[in-house]
């Protein structure tokens, strides 16, 4: 049985006060980054005080030391998310570098189609539009049901063709939070011979998630949002696909041989991590992994479908209040978006954060197209992780309560 006291004693950030008034932070922003435990400020303290020494390129013990705790990361990553061995996983700087690793490194012809959807994230979308310009390639989107809350799949079979070279969506929505029959559409990208890329940013934090089950060929996360240290991403490829892809980036350690007149590839996964890899990071985000693994992620989900359900809930009493995104809270993840009506978004989160010191994220949140298929501005965004409570969403709730009863 979890105690979430417990739990909140693990994270040094649940502990800051406003200094004007010594309110406790309410912090609902954690689809951005989240805070991280004491057990991986101390794994990443632990590489600066014990282990600071280039891995994979020195022959004495401190090399050898740090070099085996990263490979041991690597595996350890690795069995998380259900890969069949520890060479699939590939460490980038964040989930961003790992999309664009792809698109630099897939070989474009013009004509190449790639499918993608209105929901993305900018991350899983700009990429493609260099592409797009660069190659010659059409780009194509999945939009929206009518009610603005799932994707249309019913556009899936127009718009795969035997030229669609990749179909690339997320798992779990970052504004509606809605969670994405990814297998489903796996299944059919494969039957027309198309690569798969899921972003896994928003799901790979706050659910059970196994690349198996899941059929993907690529998948794609950010240690910051799941306890780990920011600079730290995962790109996560199947055994085999590597032949399909060219390393975007050279340097040390991702070769075997290098002559003046051209170069071969290390093995798998090194060829796609050139240059001194962030150790630290890598180690901190094992520990993240081992926090993670210890509350068990199906407690995690638990825990945040009951959040949700409570602020959903409370939400739907205000007439006042729109949220987006689908009503049944099992098919959506931690993460709720709303607009109070005819008030700007960052308003409303000003106000949360003066009223009671809640944080909350307004604005686009990295997908504008989203926004504009939903015919508004801006949203304000709360989103919730592992250390929030039921009194914390309660006094999110009714915070908001008093300022739409203010303003109306
Ligand atoms: N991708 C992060 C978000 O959705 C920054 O807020």
């Amino acid at each position: 049985m979890v105690n979430i006291e417990n739990v909140r004693k693990d994270f040094p950030m649940l502990n800051k006060r406003r200094k004007r008034d010594g309110k406790p932070l309410i912090y609902l922003d954690n689809a951005a980054t989240t805070f991280k435990p004491r057990q991986v400020i101390e794994a990443v303290l632990s590489y600066y005080e014990d282990f600071t020494a280039n891995v994979h390129r020195g022959i004495y013990e401190l090399s050898q030391e740090v070099t085996n705790l990263y490979e041991d990361s690597r595996e350890k990553i690795a069995k998380f998310i259900g890969a069949r061995k520890p060479s699939e996983i590939i460490f980038t700087k964040n989930s961003t570098e790992a999309f664009n690793i792809i698109a630099y490194g897939l070989d474009w012809k013009p004509g190449d189609e790639i499918v993608t959807t209105v929901m993305e994230h900018h991350s899983n979308i700009v990429p493609w539009q260099i592409i797009r310009e660069k190659f010659g390639v059409k780009l194509k989107f999945i939009d929206l049901t009518d009610d603005g809350s799932h994707l249309n799949l019913d556009m899936l079979e127009e718009l795969l063709t035997e030229r669609t070279k990749l179909v690339t969506l997320t798992h779990v929505s970052n504004v509606l939070g809605t969670i994405n029959p990814v297998r489903d559409v796996i299944r059919k990208a494969h039957e027309v011979g198309a690569l798969t890329l899921i972003d896994a940013a928003q799901s790979v934090p706050h659910m059970p998630a196994n690349v198996r089950e899941l059929e993907c060929d690529l998948l794609v996360f950010s240690s910051h949002k799941m306890l780990g240290p920011t600079g730290i991403g995962v790109l996560y490829m199947r055994s085999g696909v590597e032949e399909h892809i060219q390393p975007p980036f050279g340097g040390g350690e991702m070769i075997k041989t290098v002559t003046l007149e051209g170069c071969t590839w290390n093995d798998m996964p090194w060829r796609f991590e050139p240059g001194t890899p962030n150790a630290a990071g890598v180690i901190g985000l094992a520990a993240a992994v081992d926090y993670l693994s210890e509350l068990g992620m199906d407690w995690v989900r638990k825990h945040e479908i009951k959040l949700t359900e409570l602020a959903m809930k409370r939400l739907a009493e205000f007439d006042k209040v729109t949220v987006y995104g689908p009503k049944n809270t099992k098919e959506r993840g931690g993460i709720i978006s709303f607009n109070v009506e005819g008030v700007e978004g960052h308003d409303v989160a000003l106000l949360l954060d003066e009223f009671e010191n809640i944080a909350v994220r307004s604005g686009l949140h990295c997908a504008e197209p989203l926004h504009r298929k939903l015919g508004v501005q801006s949203s304000v965004r709360a989103s919730f992780y592992l250390y929030n409570t039921e009194e914390e969403v309660n006094l999110f709730c009714g915070t908001l309560e008093k300022i739409v009863n203010s303003l109306f």
